[in-house]
């Protein structure tokens, strides 16, 4: 069986998780903060905090921000519904902008048409690795004097050009990234998140937030030789990462670059060996860009129906997953507004399969991928040119809406 991905981890991530466990400190406390350091080096930030996952980063990227109940943020559909959630867990409301016509990511010209006077972020997605136009966003938001936030949970290791230098994302070039060490991420703890921000006062409010609004650290506390009495002066939350898990995000990060470059490699091997495949569309990477390939996502030739693809290719030992998700077609989404179509979210939701990538893949496994989708869109009856039509999708979106 091909997995759709497989963490990459080894001795040193083990021997790591022992130094920490046998350390006799292993809920947040040293190792998190080398981590941190160390991350924020990595991507070039001034600040970095670990926390215990990406949903838990967003939600309080957000609360820095100031977003509230009343308030709006410009987001898309289309992500993991962690995304929507964490503007939700606010009391704010999502308003989704529809993706690029040949992409993953926000259609950044749609984003000013978006914009109230209820506007508190706009929280864009670098999705599935690919980075998103910050260059747009940035400049709409910082005009209007709203903050940026990056879902940066896939994009650990991607790259943008930024006034003529290639820069790691995560600087951050809008205000705020949030990360994710979820295992099917580039880099993992288990579970895990960071959120890097050159506002040394929101870095203090992340600090402060993530363990419970504590006025006086626990480490602090433990290395003082007087009784210290902390205090909870404003709600906080219990979103620590422990130390455990701090010490393997220290051995995965040093093998970041290897583990980019073998992805970058895969990728392009698969670009060659896909070509192929009549009607297949392979992802685009702008010029500007530079992914980490945490996922290898191609939409399916018209006419080819996605779960029958994807179960084709299961019962050929190729694991896949459906194209990313979109937030608005949840159940738990159905009272929330929708202010415009998001037909190309939802076209791409039902159009694309995510194949396997993890940066051990041999060539002889993606062969086998290839040979599994070939075969599974040729077993597909071609759709009338009606039935598969985008823009009939589009007018069928437009009416529900
Ligand atoms: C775009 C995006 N945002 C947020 C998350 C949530 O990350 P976590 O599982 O670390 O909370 C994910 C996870 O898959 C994601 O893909």
């Amino acid at each position: 069986m091909i997995p759709i991905t497989r963490p990459s981890m080894g001795e040193a991530e083990a021997e790591a998780a022992r130094r920490a466990i046998m350390s006799g400190w292993i809920s947040q406390g040293p190792e998190v903060a080398a981590f941190e350091r160390e991350f924020a080096e990595a991507v070039g930030a001034l600040h970095a905090c670990a926390v215990s996952n990406c949903t838990t980063a967003l939600h309080l990227a957000l609360l820095a921000c100031g977003v509230g109940p009343g308030d709006e943020v410009i987001t898309v559909s289309h992500s993991y519904i962690a995304t929507a959630n964490a503007i939700r867990y606010c009391g704010a409301t999502p308003i989704f902008v529809d993706i690029e016509p040949d992409g993953f990511n926000i259609d950044a010209t749609q984003i000013e048409s978006a914009l109230t006077t209820r506007t508190r972020a706009i929280l864009c997605v670098h999705q599935i690795g690919m980075p998103c136009d910050l260059a747009t966003i940035v400049e709409i938001a910082h005009r209007r004097n709203i903050p940026v936030i990056e879902d940066a949970a896939c994009a650990i290791g991607g790259e943008i050009l930024w006034r003529g230098s290639w820069e790691r994302i995560g600087k951050p070039h809008g205000d705020v990234a949030c990360f994710s060490f979820h295992p099917r991420k580039v880099i993992s703890t288990g579970d895990g998140g960071m959120i890097t921000t050159a506002n040394a006062q929101w870095d203090a409010t992340f600090r402060l937030l993530r363990q419970h609004g504590m006025s006086v650290p626990d480490t602090v506390r433990h290395g003082a030789n007087r009784v210290i009495f902390e205090s909870y002066g404003q709600l906080g939350y219990n979103y620590r990462m422990t130390d455990i898990q701090a010490a393997v995000g220290r051995e995965q990060l040093k093998r970041l670059p290897q583990i980019v470059a073998a992805r970058r490699a895969l990728a392009e091997r698969y670009r060659s060996l896909l070509a192929s495949i009549p009607g297949l569309e392979l992802p685009r990477e702008p010029g500007w860009a530079r992914s980490n390939w945490q996922s290898f996502c191609v939409r399916l030739p018209d006419g080819c129906d996605q779960r029958a693809v994807m179960q084709t290719m299961l019962d050929e030992g190729v694991s896949t997953r459906r194209g990313i998700m979109c937030s608005h077609r949840e159940p738990a989404y159905s009272d929330q507004p929708l202010r415009s179509s998001l037909a190309r979210s939802e076209f791409a939701q039902d159009r694309s399969i995510i194949l396997p990538l993890y940066p051990e893949m041999t060539a002889a496994e993606q062969d086998l991928v290839q040979a599994a989708l070939a075969q599974a869109c040729l077993l597909q009856e071609p759709a009338t040119s009606a039935e598969s039509s985008f823009q009939q999708r589009c007018d069928e979106v437009a009416e529900r809406q």
